[in-house]
Order: structure tokens, then sequence, then C-alpha cells
């Protein structure tokens, strides 16, 4: 996408289509107040009339409007001045493109970046705008046949700014979400794509493939006799049921000279229908997005080498499918892990954590300054939180801090959760050092009790984005979460956000 600013009035400007917003009881926004102006009251009138509402999210398209050099006003209703937050804000711009959807409109100038939004800059507020209208135009045709729906094909989307400093400030927001759009778009095709196609190996070529296209950013894939040798009992026992062959992706990007790495590991099971410990049926479909881990970090290092950030990041990808069959782990099997803790497998289908635990093991070979796991877990997470906040856990204070400031940041939300010894207990075993299950009672919890068992000393935190990686139902998809909160911590790593 091209972006542009300009600091002329909203009415004088020659595109496709301009947004405005309306509030609430007839008032008139910044942007809104100008087209009224030009059009010598066309808006309050229309408003009056009832023609154009208030309500978040009600969008009247107007063409030709008197006065005003573009070819469409499209007036969108924010609600409440008082109440407007950076969710009504994001809700209110998608349902302008939505509307958009069938008309030809190749250039687009908002003016919502200049309403007050709950006090964001103007460097979020053009962030939130360029990520929202990337997040609107994303389709996933890739499996369908035929006619593709094409959906709005924008070019440029510009701002009207107030001055030459918000002009810079909105520019660097704006491309920062041109990068998270990309690596969002990237861990929801991932996602999306179906098991029969996106397998541990599709996975590892997609990582190669980044890596080919990208200056100091190394990929390669370690396959089982390799995990063999490393003492990856763990990971490999989640394998034993399937004729695909597990990889242990592994992504270095060096932008930052001898700076110790951030390490960021992804879950990748490209399908999890339990084991021999089987799931239940109805949506089992939906177990195809048990690599969003996987995809949100690979995404979030396609953003970072996009916008060349000055880190050093590694990635590293346990990729498995969980399959049942005459090799497979069964339950009571005792597996030997890479840190020589031996593991009581009691339930074939907690199997993420069997993957993550050689991958953290793995982990310590790069000396890093932080290591976060991204995974989903647990449906005791979603039970816990829902779909709205990834949970986060670490016993590390600053760290879980800086995770949940980057989540608030970035509108991509998380929420902590304990991980006392209380919940470790849990995790007895009598035969093996622990188990791999700690019954239904805070399963998300003792899932990262288990996860904190490998990563001793390791300034370490574990995201479950299991009820936040992808939506169920009519809207059936992955999201690209957790990218723009790993990306927003990475970029506060690098120093690259502005200060004001
Ligand atoms: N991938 C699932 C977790 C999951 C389930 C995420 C449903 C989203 C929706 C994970 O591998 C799993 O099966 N976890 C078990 C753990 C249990 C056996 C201790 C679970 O949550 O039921
Ligand atoms: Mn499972
Ligand atoms: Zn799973």
């Amino acid at each position: 996408m091209d972006y542009f600013t300009t600091t002329a009035k909203p009415s004088r400007r020659a595109v496709d289509c301009v947004i405005v917003g309306v509030y609430g009881r007839n008032r008139l926004g910044i942007g809104a107040q100008d087209i009224d102006r030009a059009s010598r009251g066309q808006l309050t009138k229309l408003m009056k009339s009832g023609d154009v509402s208030g309500d978040v999210g009600s969008v009247a398209l107007l063409r030709d409007v008197a006065g005003v050099s573009a070819a469409r006003v499209a007036v969108v209703g924010l609600g409440s001045p008082a109440k407007l937050d950076v969710r009504t804000f994001r809700r209110a711009l998608a349902a302008v493109i939505r509307a958009l959807d069938k008309n030809r409109v190749g250039q687009l100038l908002s003016t919502l970046n200049l309403e007050d939004v709950a006090g964001a800059s103007s460097y979020y507020l053009a962030r939130y705008t360029a990520e929202t209208v990337g997040d609107a135009l994303y389709r996933f045709t890739a499996m369908k046949s035929g006619r593709k729906p094409k959906g709005l094909a924008l070019r440029k989307l510009g701002f009207v700014v107030a001055s030459r400093g918000d002009a810079a400030r909105t520019l660097r927001g704006a491309e920062h979400a041109d990068a998270i759009v990309a690596g969002k778009n990237l861990a929801r095709d991932l996602g999306n794509l179906p098991p029969n196609v996106c397998t541990p190996s599709y996975l590892a070529r997609q990582a190669t493939a980044m890596a080919k296209k990208h200056k100091n950013l190394t990929a390669r894939a370690l396959n089982e006799t390799e995990m063999k040798r490393l003492g990856m009992h763990s990971l490999l026992s989640v394998t034993a049921g399937t004729a695909e062959p597990a990889k242990l992706i592994v992504m270095q990007y060096k932008g930052a000279g001898a700076d110790a790495p951030v390490v960021l590991v992804g879950k990748g099971v490209t399908f999890d229908s339990g084991g021999i410990s089987l799931k239940p049926g109805p949506a089992m479909d939906e177990m195809k997005f048990d690599m969003c881990g996987a995809a949100g970090v690979l995404g979030t290092m396609l953003t970072a080498v996009t916008l060349k950030l000055p880190i050093n990041l590694n990635v590293l990808v346990p990729a498995v499918e969980n399959l049942p069959g005459s090799h497979a782990t069964v339950p009571g099997d005792i597996v030997t892990s890479m840190s020589g803790q031996t593991i009581e497998i009691l339930n074939t289908d907690a199997e993420g954590r069997l993957i993550l635990c050689d991958a953290l093991t793995y982990a310590r070979r790069f000396k890093p300054a932080r290591v976060i796991d991204v995974a989903t877990l647990t449906g005791a997470c979603v039970i816990a939180l829902g779909h709205h906040h990834t949970a986060v856990m670490s016993h590390d204070e600053a760290l879980s801090e800086d995770i949940l400031a980057a989540g608030r940041a970035a509108d991509d939300r998380g929420w902590p959760l304990p991980l006392t010894v209380d919940y470790a207990d849990q995790l007895k075993s009598n035969f093996a050092d622990f188990a791999n299950i700690g019954g239904r009672e805070g399963g998300a919890i003792t899932a990262g009790c288990f996860l904190a068992k490998f990563t001793e000393g390791l300034n370490w935190a574990h995201l479950d984005i299991a009820g936040t990686a992808w939506r169920s139902g009519a809207a059936k998809g992955a999201t690209g979460r957790p990218v723009p909160m790993l990306t927003e911590l990475l970029l506060k790593h690098a120093g690259e956000l502005p200060k004001t």
C-alpha cells in the first residue's frame, strides 16, 4: 500500500473517497465540519433528516457532494465523543471498508485520525488505521476454484494531518502497520490453509522461502534423525503416529551485531487429532489452527525483517502432526526430554507442551535475552479468558508487564495468569519426574507450569493464544494474533517507537 499525508482541507483533495466521522446527537467530527462548510451544510441537513447517523459503524456513502473535490464522502458514525476508544475507532473504519467493497475506490483519504481517540498519538492512530484497513482487505481464496472474489482494490491510503511533525509520525505509523499487516497476513494464510497442505514440511519451506527474500535472515529445519541425536524424545513422541515427517524450524535474523537475541518459539501442530487420546468429532477441523503459534512467530519474523529492525531475533518452530496409529505414543508411555527430565504421558492430547519443552531446551544454545513461546495450548485458556485476551504467564514480572503493555498499545491485548507452585504440584507423577497433564482445574496454568520446568534461568514468558488465534462460526478463520503484540514488544526493544 502507498501512504500519503496532506495538510490540505479534506474537502480540497481530489481522491476517490474521503472518510469523515460524525457523532451522536448531530455533532460533526473535525473532517465532517470542513465537508459541511464546503457543501453549505449538506451534512448537517442529512443528519437532521436521519439519512446520516452517528451510531457506531453506520455508514452513509455520498457521491458528488457540492463543493467537495473527492468523488465520494463516506460518513461514518463514531457514537459518543467521550466514549471514542480504539475499539470503536477500528470498528467504524472497518465498516467503511466493508461499505466500499463493491465500489471502485483506489485512493482513500481518512480524517478520522484527527479525532480524539482516548488520547492516542498520531503515530498510533495512523497505525490502527492502516492495520484496520489491511485487515479488512484480507481475503483467503487460495483454495477456491474458478473466479475469485476480488474485494476493494485500494492502492493509496491518505491521512489528513494537522502539522508537518504529525505527518512524519503518521507516515511512520502507517509503515509500521504495513509490515504488521504483512506479518498478520502470513500468519492468517498459514492458519487458514488446510492440514493436508500446511504440513510440517510446508511450514519449513515457507521459512526457507522467507529467508531467501530477506537480508541477514537464515532458515533451516532439523529432521527427525537430527532431533533424535539431540535427545528430543518428548517432541518425537508426538509425531510417532504419523507418516508426515516432523521438523524443527530454526530462523535467525541478525540486525544488531553481537546482542543477545530475542527467541520466539511457536507451537506448530499442523493437525491435532488428540492422538490415541482422540478428540471428539464436532469442530475437529478447527485443530488445523493448532499451528497458529508457529504462524504467529513466523509472521512476527516477517514483520521484523520487513522493518529491518536493529535487533537479533530467532524463531523456533517445532512442527508435527498429532495422529493416532499403530506406532503412536499411548497413555502411560514415559519419555525422556532433551533436558533429561522424564515425562509420563497420561494424555496424548496434551501434545503442545511436549514439543515446546524440547524447543525451549534447544533455545538455550542462543543465550537469549528473552524467550517467549506462543501456543494454542489449552482449551482451559478459552474457558478462562474467552476470545478477547491472550493469556500471559511468566515468573518475570518485568517481562510480563512489558508484554501486557505491548498488547495494550498494539490493541492486541493480553491478561496475566499466575504461575505459582501450587499449580505445579498438580503435575506429580508416580512413575516419571512429572506428568504431562495436571487435571481440569487451572488447565491453562498447569500447562504453563509444565513449560516452566524447562525454562529455569531463562528470561521466559508463555502466551496461550487458544482463544485469540482464530474465530469460529460464520467468520471462521485465523486472526493473525499475536503478531501486533509481539511486534510492539520488538519495536520497543529496538527503540523504534516515537517518543511522543
Ligand atoms: N490444541 C489443544 C488446545 C485447544 C483446544 C485449543 C481447543 C483451542 C481449542 C491442545 O493440544 C489440547 O488438546 N489440550 C488439551 C489438554 C488436556 C488434555 C490437558 C485440552 O485443552 O483439552
Ligand atoms: Mn491436543
Ligand atoms: Zn494441540
